[in-house]
């Protein structure tokens, strides 16, 4: 059956298989059925151009995302409709930031096309220039105890502050075994990803919201429940899900990731805006930290700068620790911020129960997290330099 709304509308096709079955779904649409090499120059897909049909088994999926990306910065994006098999995260992560997206899952038939692609033609266009942009966090540790759950909690509870009720925050705790975060927050973990891992297409809004828990205004946190096998048991796949479900629910998400690699270690830090190495001033820590930037940067192809935060920097220094000036020769590159040490207001809080910022608002932790939040949030092109 052909939808009449999908009659004269100038629509792109990717990928030579899909060109038949378009055909067949939309015969009154102006098709145009192009190769994988039409997503060359971006630039030439003109504005006219009202929807994207992509088999994504015929484009790269790294020269995909940038496509995507660079559509999703104009004002009048197209709707792009993906048909094929697994997308990788990043890819749908771009895909979210367009005001029009859909996915349809292989195997389907014409008439799934086009009933696909008419929902999103006659869609009314989307608010003025508002496609939903979640901002994406990842935090990881360059030694255990540097204080990598420490700055994701300061910076998921500065971030729920700052952007009030009605926008919302997550913290994900990815140490699916033995994660701090609830604890540190004085919650109760209650994402059952192990539970998931079976039916990982059924993680959901509705199945997200009964696994977040509720830690003030503003704030939902994901973690899991103690499992020594939990990273057996949580499949890669249920937790690229869960994350894609978050970015599109909430317009903030900060993931604590544990620093050893799992299966869905990369997926996560290539879906991330920030990556986030904590490191402490002492010389192993400083040299795990730069050994975990330099190989994020080699396994992310498209060209990912981590950033490095010290974490307990005294005010004054005791004894041999090094100073910046040397932690930057050691780690030789700068570092994006520092967080001071403060043990009383850390231990107090966490044995209270809640951010350093609820129960100690005035310790320089808090000062520190929100100078870091500022730069983090700071548009894309803002420069980058050493916290002062
Ligand atoms: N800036 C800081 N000042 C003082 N203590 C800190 C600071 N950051 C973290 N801590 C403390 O260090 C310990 C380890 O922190 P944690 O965040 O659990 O580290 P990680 O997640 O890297 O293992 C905790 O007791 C925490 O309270
Ligand atoms: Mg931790």
């Amino acid at each position: 059956m052909s939808h009449p709304v999908l009659n004269e509308r100038n629509v792109l096709v990717i990928g030579q298989r899909l060109g038949p079955v378009a055909q067949e779904a939309m015969p009154a649409a102006r098709l145009e059925i192009a190769g994988a090499e039409r997503l060359d120059l971006p630039e030439t897909l003109h504005d006219a151009i009202e929807l994207i049909l992509i088999d994504v088994e015929a484009v790269d999926a790294a020269v995909l995302t940038g496509v995507i990306n660079a559509l999703a910065q104009r004002p009048n994006a197209p709707a792009v409709l993906m048909a094929g098999g697994h997308l990788p995260t990043a890819l749908v992560k771009a895909v979210m930031r367009l005001p029009k997206s859909d996915f349809l899952e292989a195997p389907f038939t014409s008439v799934d096309l086009g009933r696909a692609a008419a929902a999103m033609l006659a869609e009314a266009p989307a608010a003025a220039g508002a496609p939903h942009h979640s901002r994406c966090w990842t935090v990881m540790g360059s030694v255990g105890g540097c204080g990598a759950t420490t700055i994701a909690v300061e910076i998921a509870t500065e971030l729920a502050r700052r952007v009030g009720r009605d926008r919302r925050v997550a913290l994900v705790d990815l140490n699916l075994a033995d994660g701090a975060a609830s604890a540190y927050l004085g919650s109760t973990p209650n994402m059952l990803l192990a539970e998931a891992s079976a039916t990982p297409e059924r993680i959901d809004q509705a199945l997200l919201d009964a696994f977040s828990m509720r830690v003030g205004a503003g704030l939902d946190l994901l973690a899991c429940p103690r499992d020594p096998k939990a990273f057996t048991r949580v499949s890669a796949m249920a937790v690229c899900r869960v994350l894609e479900v978050a970015c599109q629910v909430y317009d903030h998400v900060v993931i604590d990731i544990p620093r050893h690699h799992q299966a869905w270690t990369l997926d996560v830090l290539a879906g991330s805006d920030e990556i986030l190495v904590v490191s402490e001033l002492t010389v192993p820590a400083l040299l795990a930290a730069r050994s975990l930037a330099a190989e994020i940067e080699a396994e992310l192809p498209d060209g990912a700068q981590p950033r490095i935060i010290l974490n307990r920097l005294a005010s004054r220094v005791f004894g041999p620790a090094p100073s910046l000036a040397e932690a930057e020769k050691a780690l030789q590159r700068k570092a994006d911020g520092g967080v001071t040490s403060d043990w009383e207001a850390a231990a107090a809080s966490a044995n209270l129960g809640g951010a350093i910022s609820q129960h100690r608002p005035r310790s320089k932790i808090v000062r520190d997290i929100s100078v870091l939040v500022d730069r983090l949030m700071a548009p894309a092109n803002a420069q980058r330099g050493r916290a002062a």
